[in-house]
């Protein structure tokens, strides 16, 4: 079974690269859709969501490339509408082919994206927007045709503030008549990176970074070399590594700027964070303290994305933490999994957990059962006495490029079922030579 083993209880120490963005290069693969020409993205995280996109691409005619961290795409033959097969159902991103190939082509065929354990994942908000633009919508059997005989501009008021709305608005509206306005958007930086490289492939969007986006649509698009930015989850996620176990490290190229409201909880949990120009270092040596309440938000508040990760860090917190979840109906599924390491966790309802600080965790066998659950629970093997082994280790591949590679660097003996790496203990000394 894919597993990675963890023998836990120590602090980290050591630095690491932080990988490019999952949730940025997503969207920006299906831009490349509607430009009809090359287009190079560096920074490309190796993960596995990009290899179904890249599927997925090449299966409707681009040609794609790889090499190391940059991918080339070109999407001047593309040739069908129809977007299937077991990549679409098994991924969520998936839905931002609609837009794109709604812009590209004015059709598109495709399953329902797969949801997943943290909500249903509905696209109904989706596809009301693209109705707005001329899209029609002919559902059959689980799979639907979407169809603009002209693509038009509108304004758009999605009654959610949603990420994945957003973008795929944003992907038809480059290439539909018109302008369109789209009111209630989401600002995560992901959002700004899918716009600054439609931008420089030359479309015209004002407000990027709001909530009210403007697009003039109809504006010819051309190749761009794009870098994909650092992503801040992946970032947190080690954040919230040192945060639990405690020690130094130096994240290399996390992008703090997108991350204020992580750091801010990471700060009154007790951590010290230096932020640089390439970088951020965390100390976390004075223990950790319980967090009254932690509501997760939209951007610019504190992610969903990060709600499992910092549940792990303050399982041993001194005090009792409160924690909801407000974006998605099912989040608090690694409860159970933490609670068999000795952790002491109280669900009220859905959308709040209680976290009563233990001792110490205990090293186990638990189980992943989605991305960001199974990095948590990594997060809580490193601090667990003994070891840990976390199964399906695919889930956690979906967005992290190598968790081992990355927890190897700072100092976490961490390996999958394929061979354990001998990981000489770092000196106490190794401390005072982070930035
Ligand atoms: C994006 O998902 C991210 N995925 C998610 O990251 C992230 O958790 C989420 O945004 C929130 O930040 C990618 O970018 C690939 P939403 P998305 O639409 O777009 C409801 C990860 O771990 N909704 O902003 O699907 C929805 O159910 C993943 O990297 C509808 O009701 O999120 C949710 O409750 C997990 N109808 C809320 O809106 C719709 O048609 C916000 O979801 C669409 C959404």
């Amino acid at each position: 079974m894919d597993s990675i083993h963890i023998r836990g209880g120590n602090a980290l120490f050591g630095e690491t690269k932080i990988q490019g963005s999952k949730n940025a290069v997503l969207p920006i693969l299906a831009a490349a859709l509607l430009i009809e020409d090359v287009c190079v993205l560096e920074n490309c995280p190796r993960i596995s969501d990009v290899h179904h996109m890249l599927m997925l691409l090449s299966g409707i005619g681009c040609r794609v490339g790889r090499s190391g961290q940059t991918i080339t795409i070109d999407a001047r033959n593309v040739s069908e509408d129809t977007v299937s097969g077991e990549n679409v159902a098994g991924m969520r991103s998936s839905i931002m082919l609609l837009g794109a190939m709604l812009g590209r082509a004015g059709e598109v065929t495709m399953g329902y994206p797969g949801g997943c354990v943290i909500g249903e994942r509905p696209i109904d908000l989706h596809l009301n927007a693209l109705r707005k633009m001329g899209v029609k919508i002919y559902e059959k059997e689980g799979v639907f045709t979407a169809r603009a005989e002209k693509l038009e501009g509108a304004v758009i008021r999605p009654c959610v503030c949603s990420v994945g709305v957003t973008e795929n608005v944003i992907l038809a509206a480059v290439r539909a008549k018109g302008v369109t306005v789209l009111q209630n958007a989401a600002k995560e930086p992901e959002i700004v990176a899918l716009c600054e490289f439609l931008r420089e492939a030359g479309a015209v969007i004002e407000g990027i970074g709001g909530s009210v986006l403007i697009i003039q649509g109809g504006h010819k698009l051309h190749g761009v070399r794009f870098r994909i930015p650092p992503d801040r989850i992946v970032a947190g996620t080690y954040l919230m590594g040192v945060l639990g176990t405690g020690g130094h490290i130096f994240l290399e190229d996390a992008p703090v700027a997108q991350m204020h409201s992580v750091l801010r909880a990471a700060e009154l949990a007790g951590a010290e964070v230096i932020v640089s120009r390439d970088g951020l270092s965390v100390m976390a040596d004075q223990g950790r303290k319980a967090l009254s309440l932690t509501k997760t938000e939209i951007y610019p508040g504190f992610p969903t994305d990060m709600q499992s990760l910092l549940m792990a860090a303050l399982t041993t917190a001194s005090g009792i933490s409160v924690i909801e979840e407000t974006v998605f109906e099912n989040r608090f599924r690694i409860v159970e999994q933490l609670k068999k390491m000795g952790a002491d966790i109280e669900l009220r309802g859905k959308r709040q957990a209680v976290i009563y600080g233990v001792d110490s965790l205990l090293g186990c066998e638990v189980t992943a059962d989605e991305l960001r659950g199974g990095a948590a629970l990594v997060i809580a093997g490193c601090m667990a006495e003994g070891e840990t082994v976390v199964a399906n280790r695919h889930f956690i591949e979906r967005g992290y490029e190598d968790i081992c590679r990355d927890f190897q660097n700072l100092g976490v003996n961490i390996y999958t079922e394929y061979g354990e790496k001998k990981i000489e203990k770092k000196e106490t000394d190794e401390k005072n030579k982070y930035r």
